[in-house]
């Protein structure tokens, strides 16, 4: 299975920085297939507009709904079909976690719909419900200028996670918010040398002792989540 990855973005340079790296290595070898677009394309002005001010006021520029609506029935297609699913970035979104990563990794097809300024046109989104598998994602709460960031991270989380992406599955069983894991952060990592700039690797971990390196993991596990993450340990 190959997955489709579309974005739609004024700004679709952004999505060139997915041919670098593993995810260009997941392009290569067939996971997955990714495909910009320039949201202006399905304008019909001579300036290309996307925006308008905001309906009953306010500050700052709302996008238009016609050129989504026009890019949908373009990229997507006039059919209503729910194994597709949309996305919209969104600091209103709910929050993006690990086990929606998951969710999202064996899905066949992604949109990912970028707005800037304010926001987009509510009508465009509703219109999506109706059609595809909608998520407005929020990756924490914070603003940025636009989704596409947000949709380059959302990405990330999920390529990875295809079957077939990673080269030793097993490393991801062990991380943080993984599956079993879900309420512990990652405990310190160490490699060689075993002494540098007069720091020691802790002893423990070069014992041999599977069961104390183990239990050692375990324990700075707990403390760096109560002191870093105590919502993790409610
Ligand atoms: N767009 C702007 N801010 C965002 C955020 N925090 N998460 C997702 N999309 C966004």
């Amino acid at each position: 299975m190959t997955m489709r990855l579309d974005y739609l973005s004024i700004f679709p340079g952004y999505f060139d920085v997915l041919d670098i790296s593993l995810l260009g290595k997941a392009v290569d070898n067939g996971l997955v297939e990714v495909h910009a677009h320039d949201l202006r394309d399905w304008t019909h002005d001579r300036h290309r507009t996307v925006d308008d001010t905001p309906c009953g006021g306010g500050a700052g520029m709302v996008m238009k709904p016609d050129p989504w609506g026009e890019a949908f029935d373009g990229i997507i297609g006039i059919e209503p079909d729910p194994s597709v699913h949309v996305i919209f970035p969104t600091p209103s979104g709910i929050p993006f976690t690990q086990s929606a990563a998951q969710e999202l990794s064996t899905v066949e097809r992604v949109v990912f719909c970028c707005g800037r300024y304010e926001g987009i046109d509510h009508r465009v989104i509703d219109y999506a419900r109706t059609m595809w598998t909608v998520h407005e994602l929020s990756l924490g709460d914070y603003v940025l200028n636009g989704g596409e960031v947000a949709a380059l991270a959302i990405t990330e989380a999920v390529v990875r996670l295809i079957p077939g992406f990673m080269g030793n599955p097993e490393s991801l069983a062990e991380e943080s918010f993984s599956p079993g894991q879900e309420r512990l952060l990652e405990y310190p990592l160490f490699t060689r040398p075993v002494s540098w700039r007069g720091m020691d690797v802790p002893e423990v971990l070069m014992s041999g002792h599977h069961g104390r390196i183990a239990e050692w993991r375990r324990e700075e596990s707990l403390l760096l989540t109560r002191d870093r993450r105590p919502d993790l340990t409610d």
